[in-house]
């Protein structure tokens, strides 16, 4: 049985060489199969291999700024009610991206592409009061962002519960079957790699597994306008809500959908057919 948020989080890590499992130590941790080791930096995160797929997009790289990092949050909590068109609370927002996941037992989550840990905060400081383990990991590109993540994480009293790593998420360090929940928001618009995101999330997830996103997609008039100038200018994806749903229910079983305007919050679970391989072999 883990005992505390740490150990659940090393025993569902898998070695990026050979899938093996970690040996945790203070700076450190080493795989038991093949030897390698994945250091820690000084603010506590877990550097596995983050070398992006593809060449950094605009949106990309302006996220390695530390000052984009400072100013994130300023923006993010009023960033729904700017992309939906009407007033959206940060808690309207969580209560509709954690209402699907599974409570209780041992639980890990994963706050994928975090940035500053906007959403993995927010569960965690959900769930303090329950009695179950439970731990959130969050990955990102950005060094910057994640280490402005772990800051408001020890201001917040949830640094103990969470777990930084510095991780493409199209390679995720995570044993298959190992995640009872991923949340993603904004972030599908951004990968240049989305489908096969999707893929290593259903491979991440355990059969109780619930992944659940919020994106934005195509709106009419000048909101659409303004969107394909962003998109253009800032290497992002933006589709009609129909295409978006396609791709997300090619990989999930969905369990709930709703739209805010241009804003798609999607749930599902993983169809039996997925492949659970690890290194991913998704293309
Ligand atoms: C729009 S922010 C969304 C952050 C967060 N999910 C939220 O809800 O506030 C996008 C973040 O995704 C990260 N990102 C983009 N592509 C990524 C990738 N392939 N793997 C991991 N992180 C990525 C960026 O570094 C940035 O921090
Ligand atoms: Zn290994």
């Amino acid at each position: 049985m883990p005992e505390s948020a740490r150990d659940l989080a090393v025993q569902s890590l898998a070695c990026p060489s050979c899938g093996g499992s970690f040996l945790d130590g203070p700076d450190s941790i080493c795989c038991r199969q093949c030897g390698r080791t994945l250091p820690f930096d000084d603010h506590g995160i877990l550097l596995a291999s983050a070398e992006a797929k593809s060449p950094l997009t605009p949106a990309q790289r302006v996220g390695q700024w530390s000052l984009t990092a400072r100013g994130y949050e300023g923006w993010r909590r009023r960033a729904l009610s700017l992309m939906s068109g009407g007033p959206f609370s940060p808690e309207r927002e969580w209560h509709l991206l954690f209402g699907e996941l599974p409570f209780g037992g041992a639980s890990v989550y994963l706050d994928n592409a975090t940035a500053t840990g906007y959403l993995g905060r927010a569960l965690a400081r959900s769930l303090v009061t329950t009695q179950a383990p439970y731990v959130v990991i969050a990955n990102d590109l950005s060094i910057p962002m994640l280490r402005r993540a772990a800051e408001l994480a020890r201001r917040d009293g949830v640094a103990e519960r969470m777990f930084f790593i510095h991780a493409d998420s199209g390679s995720l360090p995570l044993r298959s079957g190992s995640v009872d929940g991923v949340l993603c928001g904004g972030t599908l618009n951004e990968f240049t790699e989305s489908q096969r995101v999707l893929q290593e999330w259903a491979r991440v997830l355990s059969p109780r597994g619930v992944v659940s996103v919020m994106l934005q997609t195509l709106a009419s008039g000048w909101r659409g306008s303004l969107q394909r100038s962003l998109a253009r200018l800032l290497g992002l994806t933006i589709e009609p809500a129909d295409r978006a749903r396609e791709r997300f229910e090619a990989v999930f079983h969905g369990l709930r959908e709703l739209s805010f305007g241009p804003v798609l919050f999607m749930s599902g679970q993983r169809r039996a057919s997925t492949q659970n391989n690890y290194p991913s072999q998704a293309a």
